[in-house]
This record gives C-alpha cells, structure tokens and sequence, in this order.
C-alpha cells in the first residue's frame, strides 16, 4: 500500500498549512502563534482532547479509534520552532520575521502531523488511542524533556513513541532509520585554566597559563585514542582557546578551552565526562596551575529500540519503495533522544530531496515529501493498533 490517497487529496491544504508556519517563524519556547495554530487545528479535526501549556508551549492532540479493547496508546511527534537565521530564499512565502526562519523543515513536520490527525480524526479506523505530541524548543532548548518532566508520558499513559526529521540529500520519499543508536550524544564543556601572569622575560616567577592550557589540549586529545573502547564512537573538539594576555610580552593569567563531546555510545558519555575532568585538573595541576571544569550536559544519545525500528522500517516499505533500514548513525544530535529515554520508539529520516542542508538560509522544507510523512504516520497507527 503506497501513499494514502486521501493525503494526495488532502496535500493543498496541508501545503498551504506548511507555508504559512514558515512565513510566521517562531524560536524556542516563544511559540504563540504556532502552539494556537496547532491547537486550533487540533480542535477543529475533532480531536478528543487538546490540551496546550505541557512543557510550558507544547501541545498535545488526543484521538480515540473507534473502540479501545487493546488499551494501547501511541504517540507521535512533531517539533515546533524555528531558528534564530534570517532567510535567503526569496520564496514569495518567506519568513516575514527577520531575523527568524524554519530553516530545520520543523514548520514541514508540524504540518504533516497535523496532516495525519485530520486523517485519523475523519477515520479512527484503529483500536486504541494516538497521543499527538507538538513539542516547542528542539533547537537546543529540551523542548522534549521538558514535555516528559511535565509528565506527558504518565498522563495520556503513551507506551511506544515516533517521530521523524526531514534529509535533505536524500530522495523525496526516501525513508532511513536503524536500530539502536542513531543519532549522538552532544555535551560541552569549560575549562578556566589559571597560573601566575608575568613578565614574558621572567617565565621563571610567573605560572605559564598558555603552556599548561596547551597542555591541556594535547593531553584531552589522548582520551578518545587511549581511554575510550575503539569499538564505541566518540569524537571530541576543543573549540575555542583565549588567553587574558593581550601583548606578546605578557604572561597569561588565565586560559579559557571551550569544546564539545560527541558520542553514540551512553556509557562511553560518562567515561568522557570524567576523564576531561581529571586530565584537565591533572595536567594543569602538574604545571603548578588549576584547571576548574564546567561539563554542561546536552541531548542524549538517540536510541531506537530495535523491535520499533524493525516495525517503522515495514511501515515505511508499506508506503515508499524507497527505505533504508540499516542507514549509519550520524553525529547531530536531537531531542526526541528524551522521550525515547521515556518510552520504546524509533526516529526516522524522510528525504527532503536535493535542498540546501539543515540550519542554512537557503533551506526549504519540499511540500512533495508530505504525503509520505503523513501516510507514514497514520499507517504506523491503523498497523500498530489494528481494529
Ligand atoms: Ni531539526
């Protein structure tokens, strides 16, 4: 069973839906034009509940099938907000908000959700409940994790969860996804390196900050090839390094190491974190100088549960010949990783074509991806709770 056909049917609306998120951009938490949008749509479909205000700007839509005997409940996820970019496209519906635009497709996947509840409203052709989850503040906000902390996956009694991202460079249509991790972890960290600054001639009365930092840098490097098991995945990168010194004849005081760690591996994350901390304190310390670590903790890694993934990889053969079910993890990381902690689940990606790539402000969302969105969506509930 290809495309749905009433999503071929239903694809103006659903564009014009699309088009209109994407000319009226909103960021991170601040969402209230786009959480009203949704939650009008929500209402006017027939949804059997709409309740807006979960993690603080999320909305969530609730659908009944036509009976409840197998008492399971899916959710579905959606992402809402757009991006602090200001937009190059030119598109006659181009963000009207400078300085804001969807330049990651969130406005494409919202409207395929929407898309799918006015399906599953119209039919219910399903024995159970869907949970339809519009989550604000993906981009770096936990919008995810503050919708789980408000309890939405004990509330609406969610068992298994999917959602799934835009691709661009790959084929409209075109669905990837894998088994297990899929998507990485992302954390970053702070080192504030401090010896005694002086005269550039006199390195003998002073603590040279620089040498120790640079130290540092070296020796952080030696973690990924000498601590970490060179089966698991980690990469890391220190970013920036600034000095209080202004002069080549000056001494630092301090030395600040900026970076980030990236892995797809949950235990190699914690191993990461420690190890910075005592190379980093260590090796300034065997300078004579001190090394405070900040470790700020980002999106986890994102973990597809293996019978999920196996079960979205059929759904998506039933509605693209196009579907890769072993595709490799990359290295961004994402948000829904939260609610896959939560609940079994899996995360797709769907081709969005040869478009400019994600976060550029040349990027569009391709409207001709969104029938297979939307199928795929109401195909994983009429399957996973068949009446
Ligand atoms: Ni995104």
């Amino acid at each position: 069973m290809p495309i749905k056909n009433r999503f071929a049917e239903l694809l103006p609306e659903i564009t014009e839906w699309r088009r209109d998120l994407h000319a009226h951009p909103e960021i991170m938490y601040d969402l209230p034009r786009t959480a009203g949008f949704v939650a009008s749509k929500l209402r006017a479909f027939g949804c059997d509940e709409v309740v807006e205000g979960i993690g603080r700007t999320g909305v969530v839509g609730v659908i009944k099938g036509r009976s409840d005997s197998s008492g399971k409940v899916i959710g579905l996820r959606a992402d809402m907000d757009a991006l602090p970019i200001h937009e190059t496209t030119g598109l006659d519906y181009a963000s009207e908000t400078p300085g804001a635009m969807h330049a990651c497709g969130h406005d494409g996947h919202t409207a395929m959700l929407l898309g799918a509840a006015k399906y599953l409203s119209e039919t219910r052709n399903f024995d159970g409940t869907v949970v339809l989850i519009f989550q604000p503040a993906e981009e770096g906000g936990a919008g995810g994790l503050a919708m789980v902390e408000d309890g939405l996956m004990d509330r609406w009694g969610v068992q298994e969860v999917y959602g799934m991202h835009n691709a661009p460079g790959l084929p409209v249509g075109m669905f990837a996804t894998r088994p297990g991790a899929l998507m990485a972890s992302s954390d970053e960290f702070e080192i504030v390196v401090t010896g005694k600054g002086g005269h550039a001639a006199e390195p003998h009365q002073a603590v040279d900050t620089t040498l120790a930092a640079a130290q540092v840098v070296v020796t952080l490097h030696s973690i990924v090839s000498r601590n970490v098991n060179p089966l698991q995945r980690v990469v890391l990168t220190v970013g920036t390094f600034t000095t209080d010194s202004s002069a080549s004849n000056i001494i630092a005081h301090t030395a600040t190491l900026r970076g980030t760690v990236r892995t797809l591996d949950p235990e190699a994350r914690a191993l990461m974190e420690a190890r910075v901390r005592r190379v980093a304190e260590d090796t300034a310390s065997a300078f004579g100088a001190r090394a405070e670590v900040t470790w700020t903790a980002g999106y986890p890694v994102t973990v597809n549960d293996a019978d999920a993934a196996a079960f979205a990889t059929e759904v998506a053969r039933a509605v693209s010949p196009m579907v890769e079910g072993e595709v490799p993890p990359i290295m961004p990381s994402e948000d829904f990783s939260y609610m896959l902690e939560a609940r079994p689940g899996a995360y797709l990606f769907l081709g969005n074509g040869d478009s400019a790539q994600c976060h550029h402000p040349n990027y569009n969302f391709n409207d001709e991806a969104i029938p297979y969105g939307c199928s795929f969506f109401a195909e994983i509930v009429e399957r996973r709770l068949s009446a």
